[in-house]
Formats: C-alpha cells, structure tokens, sequence
C-alpha cells in the first residue's frame, strides 16, 4: 500500500542560477566557494556539447553534422545511415510505450517485461530502477520528459517509506529495486507496493538504485533545462539521504563503497561482492552528478565538501589499484608478498599465484581494464562491461585509461561481443569455482545469464562509451549485430554461450531494456550531442596519476 509521509511537491516556478554542464565544468574545489554564474542553460549545453564532439577524431571525421544524422558517409554503411529509420525502431517505440505503467492517470515507468509467452511472471511485471534508467533516456531523448519526471518524484516518495527486512530497519535513504502499481478495478484506485531488498531474492538491498536515481536525475534536467525538479527541497533532501548511506564514517580504510554480493544489475551470488567495479564506478558518477546539483546552503555545504573529498580519494584509488594492462599485469605477476608498512609495493598483499591463466592470454599489448574488485588480498580480474562504460561515461577513466579500455574491447571482439553484445562479463566460472563462488546457481551456468551471458541493454553504454571515446564506428558494428537478430527473437533478456549466439535459457521476451537500450543507442548515433546527458567531462583537479605502465604509445 502506498505510504509515507511526504508531501506532494509544490514544484517553485523558479529561474535557474547556473546550468548543469557550467557545474560540470567547475573545479572540484571552486564549487565549494565561488558563487553560481547566471548562464542560460540550453546554450552553454549546446556549445559545450559541441566542443566535446569536436574534440575526437572519430566523431570529427566521421560525418556527423552538428545536431543531429550523418550526412557523408562511406557507401557501405549509408543505408542504415541515412534518414530513413531502421524498421525495428518504430517496432521498439510500440513495445517500449506497451510496457509504459500509470498511477492515477500519470506515466510512473515501464514493466521489466512483457512477455506473454510465458506464464512465469516472477518480478518482472514490475517497474525496476535501473531498468528504467535505458527507458527514461529514450524518453528523455524523444523529447517526452514527463514520465521521467513522475518516476523520479514516484520514487523519491517510495524513498520515505520505512524499510524493514524482518525486524531489521533499513537505512533512510535506501531507494527501491522495484515497485509496481496495483489496480483495483472496483474501486477504481491505484496503490503501490516496493520491494527494497526484503523480497529479492537474496535479500539484498540494490544499492545501485540510489546512484541511478542520482544521474537520472541530472540526465533530466540536463535535457530539459528544467532545473526547478532537482533544486526541490525534496529532490535535494532525497540526493542527500542517498548519499549519506555511503559517505558515513566508519572502519573503512579504502574509499571504495563495500558491499554485499548481488546488489546491482548481477543480483545474485556471483562474486561480486566487496568493492565491485559496477558499484564503484556508479558511485563515482553519481557523487559527481549530485555535485552539480547540490545547493551549497545548510547541510548541502557539509555534504558537498565530503564529496569533493570522496572523490579525491576515491579516482585515485580507482586508476591506482583497479587499473590493469600489461605493464601493470606484469608488475603484479612479479609483486612480492607479506610486505609491512609504507613502503609496501604490493599493498593488498595479492599472490601472484592467484592470477588466473586466461588474463596472461586476454591482455593484449595495447589495452587495458578496471577489473571486477579490489580488496585484501583479493584481486578479481574478471572483466565487467557495465562499470568499464560507466567509468568512461563519468571520467573515472582518464582519457588514456578510456581509450585503452576500447582498444581492449576492439582488440577482444570476439570474446567480449562475439555475436551478440555485450558480455556482462567475461570470462564465466565453471566447474569447481562455479560451485564454490556461485553457490551452485542452476541459473548462473557458465556464459549464462550473469556467468558470461550477453546482455542487449548493455548496448546503449557501449555506444555511449563509444562516442564518448570518438569511436561511433565500434557501435555501428554493435547496433548491426542487434539489428540483424534481436527482433526476430522478440527482444530477449540475455544470450547464452561462448560468442552469444542462444537466446538465454531462462530470458524474458519482450525485456524493456533491451528494447529501450537499442533505441537509445540509435538515438545516440543519429544525434550524438546527446550525449551530454550521460557523460561527465573529465575534471582538471582530478589529475590522472603517475603510473609505472605505459603499454600503449602517446594516444
Ligand atoms: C534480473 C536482472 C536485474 C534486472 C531484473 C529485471 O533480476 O539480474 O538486473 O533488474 O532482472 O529485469
């Protein structure tokens, strides 16, 4: 039943002090004491944006005309380029408007899936959050801003329910995994239930909700220009709430977030627990997402300066000891253990008989990745496609840290996309190490799934990533790949085995993300200013480190 205790919200009709992308571009440190500049949003995004684009070689090059479809291109690709749309696209906008969900009359979000081949519902007659985050950036795109606006203020109402599991209470700021609308046809009202963790499986709380919900909130108003939503008492008390949770201090030695295995998109027993690259490079985002929304004023000031530090702290730890490429595998593989005290080279004490085998072969000599975790004694080298794209997407990467990370994906085309992107991640667990680290999971057999499946919602990073980098010719070849299978298997979950060519045993049909994600990889290409939306400039104060490896020459 719905709850809570918050009030409807009076949305001020209020000019704006300062447009997004101008906050983006502050110093971390000047954003704490210089006053906000008036500039007109719509402008100084426009502009920025195309300075952005016009600063990589590929989109320079490759024909894009300022706002909006390739007009040069080469003979080959010029079909799909042209200003005829894909048929599929129109297919998708059906599917993705079929799955759209009301409460009381309003747009709140879309089902997970609709599928109505089979009878097996589980949860996914429900509306996720991070489901709905490749939905709302359709919208956002299409210039239908609206039902983005209710999710995030539906959600944000949700946030304010007390949260139980057992007799336990959650965290205040904890946002849902999912809610869905009830209807009741006799009296003609709508109520909503949420499940925060207490009804997954696993019971987990997601905590990748809250950051999604962060950066879908900048994605709005960066779109709109409507700042009034993100400077609503509200929506600052809940970004602040969502953030409390993880800037609370505690026993933590590292300023990576620590958590519990399953939490985000992988949300089951599958390794990841720790300080996992997918909830890191979130978190990253999101602390810099809500830097450029947070009001200095009250408590906003002291939560702005515990980002500003958070985020030293956490980009160096992040392109220090996540980063990985030859030289850096290389010096790992001759790392001495058992050091003490400061001047340890090795200072998580990793064995070198713990690099697994397949890394010595999948590193190419140009390339590299963030692996999956860091910890005590614990590196996972497996590489995960959602955190890699999200630290290109919010410059955790340093520009030479995102570009190795697409020459690593060209180079491994084949194990990393194969015939359908994108892996989750790669390689799978198998055998021995599937049964200690899974569980046993019937449902996380190897290249299934979260063990090295190929998931299609993924494309929309990729490409995004893609054009961030100046590299839309990669995800041409992506959106290709989906283009020749995905409708013709009704718009599948996941894909099973090695290269993906297997419509994943246990997948959804009609998934929303991946109908969603396809879209706004199209979208994305055809106008790639939109970019700004999702992406974050580098910051000048978050220098990228001095690194003993250089495997790749002057990029
Ligand atoms: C599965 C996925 C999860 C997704 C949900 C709904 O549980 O692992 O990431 O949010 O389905 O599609």
């Amino acid at each position: 039943m719905e709850g809570g205790s918050r009030e409807p919200f009076g949305l001020r009709a209020v000019g704006s002090h300062c447009s997004l992308s101008e906050m983006d571009d502050l110093d971390l440190t000047r954003a704490l004491d210089k006053p906000r500049l008036k500039i007109e949003r719509k402008r100084s995004f426009d502009e920025r944006s195309m300075s952005e684009l016009s600063r990589h070689d590929g989109l320079h090059d490759s024909s894009y005309s300022p706002r909006g479809r390739s007009v040069l291109d080469t003979p080959l690709s010029s079909a799909r380029n042209s200003f005829e749309p894909h048929p599929m696209m129109a297919e998708a906008w059906e599917a993705l408007r079929r799955s759209m969900v009301f409460f009381r009359g309003q747009p709140v979000g879309t089902l997970a899936a609709v599928d109505n081949t089979t009878d097996e519902v589980l949860n996914y007659d429900q509306v996720f959050v991070r489901d709905f985050v490749p939905s709302a950036l359709a919208f956002l795109m299409n210039g239908e801003p609206d039902i983005v606006k209710h999710f995030l203020l539906k959600t944000l109402q949700l946030q304010g329910w007390e949260k139980r599991v057992d007799r336990f209470k959650l965290g205040e700021g904890v946002m849902p995994a999912s809610f869905k609308v009830l209807h009741d046809p006799i009296r003609e009202t709508d109520n909503i239930v949420a499940d925060f963790g207490e009804s997954a499986i696993g019971r987990v709380a997601p905590v990748d909700s809250g950051f999604w919900w962060i950066i879908l909130l900048r994605a709005y108003t960066k779109s709109t220009g409507d700042l009034t939503l993100s400077e609503t008492p509200e929506c600052q008390k809940g970004m602040k709430l969502i953030l409390s949770l993880c800037l609370a201090e505690g026993f933590d030695t590292f300023p990576t977030l620590l958590c519990a295995d399953g939490c985000s998109m992988i949300d089951r027993r599958m390794g990841v627990y720790g300080y996992p690259i997918e909830i890191q490079a979130l978190f990253f985002m999101a602390l810099r997402s809500a830097l450029s929304m947070l009001k200095p004023d009250g408590d906003g000031r002291e939560c702005i300066e515990k980002i500003v530090k958070r985020l030293h702290a956490l980009s160096f730890h992040m392109r220090q000891y996540f980063w990985l490429d030859n030289q850096q595998l290389n010096d790992i593989y001759r790392y001495k253990t058992e050091e003490y005290s400061h001047t340890a080279v090795n200072k998580f004490n990793v064995m070198p008989d713990s690099i697994p085998e397949w890394v010595f072969d999948f590193m190419p000599l140009r390339g590299g990745y963030f692996v999956g975790n860091v910890g005590p004694a614990h590196m996972d080298f497996r590489w995960f496609a959602l955190g890699n794209c999200v630290s290109i997407l919010s410059s955790l990467a340093t520009p030479d840290q995102s570009m190795a990370i697409m020459d690593l994906l060209e180079h491994r085309w084949e194990e990393l996309v194969g015939e359908m992107p994108l892996k989750i991640c790669y390689p799978c667990l198998e055998g021995h190490e599937w049964r200690i680290v899974t569980g046993c999971d019937p449902k996380n057999t190897r290249w299934s799934y979260h063990n090295g499946g190929s998931w299609p919602v993924l494309l929309w990073q990729l490409t995004a990533a893609c054009i961030k980098t100046g590299r839309p010719q990669i995800a041409r070849r992506a959106v290709d790949l989906i283009e020749a299978r995905l409708h013709r298997d009704c718009w599948p979950e996941y894909y099973d085995g090695k290269v993906g060519r297997y419509v994943g045993k246990q997948a959804r049909k009609y998934q929303t993300w991946s109908i969603a994600g396809y879209l706004v990889a199209k979208m994305l290409l055809e106008d790639p200013s939109h970019i700004g939306m999702i992406s974050l400039e580098e910051d000048k104060l978050m220098k990228p480190v001095i690194k003993r490896s250089a495997s790749w020459p002057q990029l």
